[in-house]
């Protein structure tokens, strides 16, 4: 079969389209057709040797949409959650590393995270969701607690988890702030529902922004970390809450003062719990949500899709064609 295999270290440049075995089935397992893959931002920083615990060589790839036992399928890409709906086992692992991923023609996954794909959804559509879409809705609602009529402030919303935030939110009738360091974004943001759009690139004060336009917000969804996540505590209101499910541009200096003073709840969350999985694809079909597509690749382009998530271009889920 054809797989985009990572080789060495080095960046997107060091994937390469070649010939490798089909996948067996170990117990336990179904080998899936994959029709289409997506990325997420951890496939860039593994070909950046930013991940832990990196084996190589290894087909990359999280996300996909396909076909087992002649149903049309998507992927839970969480291996191995456990039995604690609060954490994860320190066993688990997410598909396309250490296991082979999704960027090849086959993957061989677990039987229990092979779901019926949402009718409502392309091959595309349906490619997009997992892994974005169940952080997302483990931030929002399982931590994140987001009700109808709250306000939620959703940093860097050209970034894959952060348009399903968007969706989810104005899904079940939530107010949007959203930032982002491009206008485009912004108008495609906003297009999405966002009622307050503002560009942290050329308004470092954004954050004074977001008070001025709103006040305060319920919750706040940050996964670049730094000076996002420090500026987006500032914005909560008393009682309110804080999510981080990633630390794109690093670490974070915050105030003490104001978080315990205002009885702030900071959560951390990552990926989600088979039931998690479960509930995000019953919501995601009830509103009928469609993921945000930037662009769909060939397989064999996957190079340029990469370089385009590395430059931070996309708004919304880059997705790869597998050929058939
Ligand atoms: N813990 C988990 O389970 C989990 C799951 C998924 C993702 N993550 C992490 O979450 C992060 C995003 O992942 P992704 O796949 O959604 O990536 P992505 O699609 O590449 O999105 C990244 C986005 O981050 C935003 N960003 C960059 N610098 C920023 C800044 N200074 N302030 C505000 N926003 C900034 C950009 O938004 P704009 O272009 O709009 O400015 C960019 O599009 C990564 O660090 C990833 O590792 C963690």
């Amino acid at each position: 079969m054809q797989a985009a295999r990572l080789r060495e270290i080095g960046g997107p440049s060091k994937l390469r389209i070649e010939d490798v075995p089909e996948p067996e089935a170990a117990e336990g397992q179904t080998v899936v057709r994959v029709r289409a893959a997506a990325l997420n931002h951890r496939d860039a920083f593994i070909t950046q040797g930013l991940y832990p615990n990196i084996v190589l060589p290894r087909i990359l790839g999280s996300d996909c949409s396909g076909e087992a036992g002649g149903r049309d399928i998507v992927v839970d890409p969480t291996i191995g959650w456990g039995a604690d709906e609060r954490v994860w086992s320190p066993d688990a692992t997410i598909l396309g590393m250490p296991a082979d991923g999704t960027f090849a023609q086959f993957v061989a996954v677990p039987n229990q995270n092979i779901h019926a794909k949402p009718d409502h959804l392309s091959v595309e559509e349906a490619a997009a969701l997992p892994l974005g879409g169940v952080t997302a809705y483990r931030a929002a609602f399982v931590c994140g607690g987001l009700q109808a009529g709250e306000t939620v402030l959703i940093t860097g919303v050209g970034g894959g988890v952060q348009t399903f935030a968007l969706l989810y939110a104005k899904a079940i009738g939530a107010h949007a702030v959203v930032t982002s360091a491009r206008d485009g974004k912004l108008e495609r943001a906003k297009a999405l529902g966002a009622d307050v759009a503002i560009n942290y690139a050329t308004t470092p004060d954004w954050h004074k922004a977001v008070r001025a336009a709103v006040g305060a917000v319920d919750l706040a969804i940050d996964s670049a970390g730094g000076d996002s996540f420090a500026k987006a505590l500032t914005v909560v209101k008393p009682g309110g809450r804080v999510v981080t499910y990633g630390g794109t541009t690093g670490d974070a200096t915050i105030k003490m003062f104001p978080i315990f003073w205002n009885q702030l709840s900071i959560f951390g969350t990552s990926m989600g719990s088979p039931g998690d999985f479960a509930a995000m694809l019953d919501f995601v079909s009830k509103h009928r949500i469609k993921p945000a597509i930037d662009r769909v690749y060939e397989l064999a382009e996957i190079e340029s899709a990469m370089q385009r998530m590395d430059d931070a271009l996309q708004f919304g889920k880059i997705v790869l064609r597998i050929p058939q």
